[in-house]
């Protein structure tokens, strides 16, 4: 019965049926990037949109490639891509548990018998313009020959694997992996040489586990916030992306070090050690991370922070009965970013802001991907007690942390295409203005 119910609600299509509908997509995809930093705390993406008066000729993939060529740049209107609301979309979601198999057991919501598929039929308008839906081949076209790392915790994790899933209508990756793992996985596009990889990193900084409780969320830990977690710091230095997360793990109970020497803790209750607040931790461990990468000698990519993204536990924390149980999404005058989320959100943009600045001495670029507002909107999006069997103990048992694939996190993948498509233009701006003098 339920199986009945899925094939109707999301069709029977194989990856190979929905190209055409890809392609088709790449006609109404003429929307034309181009970006201005702002000064803080708005320093962030704009883009210009403006319609092609040619659009109506056949369409193929690389016609966004290319629109920076033929367009008049007078008619260009400013616009904030992560700014916006939630719009219904009926054509969502883009593949489903049968035709991916890179969704995460826990994250694979409708196998645990999430009974609402509301939450899968929306997509993302910012104010003033439009935020094309993710074309898988138009994504791999811009990134041919390159390389794109993900930097951080498992919500990093879950934004890849939401990737790949949007990426198999144009191509499955084959694993390159260096290791036998979830956390250090690495994929290649062969057709594309496009390499994809993550390296788990829970902190950033290095990070031991100081009991025998851990690795999990509740046992003590020591985090070193002077020194960047080799286990990334040592491999990004040939990516032309890197995507950096973090900040739940900065909630657990932690000691700190720096110079080696404890300078303090949050929630250790040990004896003699002060108590610093875990935004202390997260902002020097962010800074530290920044300050490695800025250093690293060949690298030449560009840092992309992707900003905080909120939980939604709500009656109670996550290890307290809270939950996320909503169905349907918050327009933008219905929350705001507060407490905790807020805390870590600002400390992202000032580090950012800072190590921005040092990074562009050097000529490399940082941009900011600014998912926080669109996804605090999202409280629907969560795998809640969907993640698991009811039977089964975990330690998240209402997950309201991560996001269920599909779901809200694959828009996150509409925003990197728009990103990367900016870059395109405004290098193609850079030319035009270096010609005009
Ligand atoms: C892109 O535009 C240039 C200059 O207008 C043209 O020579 C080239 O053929 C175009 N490429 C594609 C893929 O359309
Ligand atoms: C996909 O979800 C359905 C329920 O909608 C479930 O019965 C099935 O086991 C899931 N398949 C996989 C491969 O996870
Ligand atoms: C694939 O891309 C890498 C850079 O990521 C480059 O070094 C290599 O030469 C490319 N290989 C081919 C066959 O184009
Ligand atoms: C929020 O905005 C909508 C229109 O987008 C309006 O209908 C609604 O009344 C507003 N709600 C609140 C709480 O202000
Ligand atoms: C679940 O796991 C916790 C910690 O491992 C344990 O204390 C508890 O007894 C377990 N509960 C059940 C119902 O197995």
């Amino acid at each position: 019965m339920k199986f009945q119910v899925i094939e109707l609600l999301f069709g029977k299509s194989t990856p190979k049926q929905m190209i055409p509908k890809v392609t088709l997509l790449a006609v109404f995809a003429i929307l034309l990037f181009t970006i201005t930093p702002l000064s803080y705390p708005l320093f962030r993406y704009s883009s210009s949109s403006l319609k092609n008066k040619d659009s109506k000729k056949p369409s193929s993939v690389f016609d966004d490639l290319n629109e920076s060529a033929s367009l008049p740049s007078t008619s260009i209107k400013k616009c904030d891509i992560f700014t916006g609301e939630w719009v219904p979309n009926p054509k969502a979601p883009y593949y489903t548990n049968k035709t991916c198999w890179a969704i995460h057991e826990h994250q694979n919501c409708m196998k645990y018998g999430r009974p609402d598929s509301e939450f899968l039929k929306w997509k993302w308008k910012p104010n003033g313009c439009e935020l094309p839906v993710f074309n898988p081949f138009q994504f791999l076209e811009l990134v041919r020959g390159k390389s794109m790392a993900f930097v951080g915790d498992s919500v990093g994790r879950n934004q890849m694997q939401s990737m790949i899933c949007l990426l198999s209508r144009a191509e499955w990756p084959i694993d390159v992996s260096y290791e036998r793992n979830d956390y250090f996985m690495r994929w290649k596009y062969p057709s594309y040489n496009f390499t994809m990889a993550a390296f788990w990193t829970t902190h950033l900084v290095r990070s031991k586990e100081a009991d025998s409780k851990g690795p999990g969320p509740t046992g003590l830990c020591n985090l070193y916030l002077d020194e960047p977690d080799e286990k990334w710091i040592t491999q990004i230095e040939d990516f032309d992306y890197v995507i950096l997360n973090g900040g739940h793990w900065f909630t657990r109970s932690m000691v700190f070090y720096e110079k080696q020497k404890v300078v303090g803790c949050h929630y250790c209750l040990l004896e003699n050690v002060p108590d610093l607040t875990m935004y202390y931790g997260y902002r020097k461990a962010i800074r530290t991370a920044f300050r490695a990468i800025n250093r690293l000698e060949n690298f030449k990519g560009t840092v992309f922070l992707r900003t905080f993204a909120p939980s939604h536990f709500e009656n109670g924390l996550w290890n307290q009965g809270g939950n996320c149980i909503r169905t349907k999404p918050f327009k933008s005058n219905e929350t705001q970013l507060e407490g905790l989320n807020l805390e870590f959100y600002m400390i992202q943009l000032e580090e950012f802001k800072i190590a921005e600045k040092e990074a562009r001495k050097k000529g490399l670029k940082y941009r900011l991907f600014d998912i926080t507002q669109a996804t605090l909107l999202r409280p629907d999006g969560h795998p809640s007690r969907y993640g698991h069997w009811p039977s089964e103990n975990v330690t998240l048992y209402n997950d309201c942390v991560h996001w269920c694939l599909p779901g809200p996190i694959d828009t996150w993948s509409d925003f990197l295409l728009g990103m990367l498509k900016m870059e395109g233009v405004r290098s193609a701006e850079e030319r035009l203005h270096l010609r005009s003098h």
